[in-house]
């Protein structure tokens, strides 16, 4: 029984010393270097590429290095295999934090200041006026941006895929609610899971449906945003502004239009960023409780895919 580390696109060093100070004993190794693949069980994945699943006749657990499992390919895993994903109080706090400075940044210009600082001009104006965050996608992350921007005197209203009610905000859900969801607000904060139905959804028509000094703030997935429609909405008026955190390719591209734009803030992937110590500390416990036939925390619905 072996734990397969198969993170790409980063330096694993810190977090392989920190499962094995955690899991002392265990095999743990980095892919592509593990001498018997078919001995492993449990795998910590961010974007594992696709050809890894079928090589692997033994796997019982896919724990994602991250709070979205998008980047596991579920259609390739067994319907044995449980998927879990980190839930961590630093991942929600840096998420509110995010969110809530972006549209203080926005609603107080800082933007605007910073660049007439540059010009030597003194031009002060008042703030944007409006303070109604519509949030899409009310898991973990969703409802602690919820409570972070009500105790800042922030109304909210939340949209999911199905119903849900949680005191201070107003709820929608399902395609018949999302008019009637983005009529009025002054910002939307995507922050849904990336599946099949939720792909594009941010596009030239759910854009008509909000106010055209509405402003965009996606921290989900880049795919959930068409960008040609993004650049048409904010270049025809019906769009204010976007603030993007995540991009359908990372890095963005070095041509991507995104960059220049006057109004789109890019930021580099950076809002929850997964702390070693903390998911370490996760991947620990639901390791041993696999070893241990217990069952294992913060596990996705394999039939909704999130
Ligand atoms: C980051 O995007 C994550 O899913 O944790």
């Amino acid at each position: 029984m072996s734990l397969l580390v198969c993170v790409s696109r980063r330096d694993n060093t810190k977090l392989l010393e920190e499962l094995r100070a955690q899991l002392p004993g265990v095999d743990i190794f980095e892919w592509p270097h593990c001498p018997d693949l078919t001995q492993v069980e449990f795998v910590l994945a961010w974007n594992a590429p696709d050809e890894l699943w079928a090589q692997l006749p033994n796997l019982q657990v896919v724990q994602s290095f991250g709070a979205g499992v998008d980047g596991i390919a579920q259609h390739l895993l067994p319907e044995h295999v449980q998927i879990t994903r980190i839930v961590d109080e630093h991942l929600t706090n840096d998420m509110a934090e995010y969110v809530l400075t972006h549209i203080l940044a926005y609603k107080l210009r800082l933007k605007q200041y910073f660049l007439q600082q540059q010009q030597g001009i003194w031009k002060p104006k008042r703030a944007h006026a409006g303070s109604h965050v519509g949030i899409m996608g009310l898991g973990e992350l969703g409802r602690a941006v919820a409570g972070r921007l009500t105790d800042n005197n922030f109304t909210v209203s939340g949209w999911s895929a199905s119903p849900k009610s949680f005191a201070e905000i107003d709820t929608y859900f399902g395609k018949e609610q999302l008019a009637s969801f983005l009529g009025n607000l002054d910002y939307l904060v995507c922050l849904l899971p990336l599946t099949p139905s939720t792909k594009g959804i941010l596009n030239k028509s759910l854009f008509s449906q909000l106010p055209s000094h509405c402003v965009l703030i996606n921290v989900a997935r880049g795919q959930h945003v068409i960008a040609s429609d993004l650049i048409w909405a904010l270049d025809n008026n019906e769009l204010a502004a976007a603030c993007l955190d995540v991009f359908t390719n990372e890095p963005l591209d070095d041509e991507h239009p995104f960059w220049l734009h006057p109004n789109i803030t890019v930021t580099p992937h950076c809002a929850a960023l997964t702390s070693v110590a903390t998911a370490c500390e996760q991947i620990a416990h639901n390791y041993l409780s696999l070893m241990n036939n217990q069952s294992l925390a913060n596990t996705i619905d394999r039939a909704k895919g999130y």
